[in-house]
């Protein structure tokens, strides 16, 4: 069996890209599409059984009208043309985050395609669009206060890690990627990255490629991952 290698991308700097270049930033996040397709290309041969990108954080909605309708246009022109592909490639997409404030046929988009990759096993995709870490905390605190108790004495951490996870269940992060030089998370998998190894470059989205994303996973294959407890070494000479 594949061992699980769940990778999740923060996908920043597709704004600077542009600017950069003289170029309105939703230029940028277009370039920042062509990235996307190739990191997913990437991920399987990289070992990647779940990959999940941070495609709109739900403090985006602040950010201008025409920025905000281009990026929706963009995400559902992707699902849409890349649907088939998704299939073909044994692939699984799922959408986390709230769809409740999106536009419909972004849903409709979402929907079909979770739908038409469901059997997909090589790789599960996750979209993070109208998400907030600290919002599907308290989502899932509130629906663990409506758990019967039986089910609530359970492991704790256990149960109430797979309410956090939702419907788009996941296992915890192994290797958190971002982008754009920026060092934080911004609410992206708080819960899920409690013991992600983390991975920042300067590079800008539309720069990064597959050879940086294999030398961060080559990164992650050399570190040592102990969990709060000891290193074998450590483990042995303690006796
Ligand atoms: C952050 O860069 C990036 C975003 C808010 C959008 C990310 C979206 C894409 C890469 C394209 C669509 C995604 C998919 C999955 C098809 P920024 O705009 O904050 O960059 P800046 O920090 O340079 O301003």
């Amino acid at each position: 069996m594949t061992q699980p290698f769940h990778v999740a991308i923060s996908m920043d700097g597709n704004g600077r890209w542009a600017t950069r270049r003289g170029l309105p930033r939703g230029l940028g996040h277009k370039a920042g599409v062509q990235t996307v397709r190739r990191i997913v290309e990437a991920a399987p041969d990289l070992g990647v059984t779940t990959l999940t990108l941070f495609a709109f954080s739900a403090n985006n909605w602040n950010r201008p009208q025409v920025e905000v309708d281009g990026l929706m246009m963009l995400l559902d022109a992707y699902l849409r043309s890349d649907a088939r592909r998704f299939v073909e490639s044994g692939a699984r997409l799922t959408l986390i985050g709230r769809r409740d404030r999106l536009p419909p046929s972004l849903v409709q988009a979402i929907e079909a395609v979770e739908a038409a990759s469901a059997g997909g096993r090589r790789l599960h995709l996750r979209i993070a669009i109208d998400y907030s870490a600290r919002e599907e905390i308290v989502r899932a605190a509130n629906d663990w206060r409506a758990l019967p108790a039986a089910v609530a004495t359970g492991p704790a951490l256990d149960a109430f890690s797979r309410l956090v996870a939702g419907a788009a269940d996941a296992e915890a992060v192994d290797l958190m990627i971002r982008t754009g030089g920026e060092k934080r998370l911004s609410d992206f998998l708080l819960w899920e990255c409690a013991y992600a190894e983390l991975w920042f470059t300067d590079t800008l989205w539309p720069d990064f490629t597959e050879a940086g994303f294999a030398a961060a996973v080559e990164d992650f294959r050399r570190r040592e991952r102990r969990f709060g407890g000891l290193s074998a070494g450590e483990q042995r000479a303690a006796g």
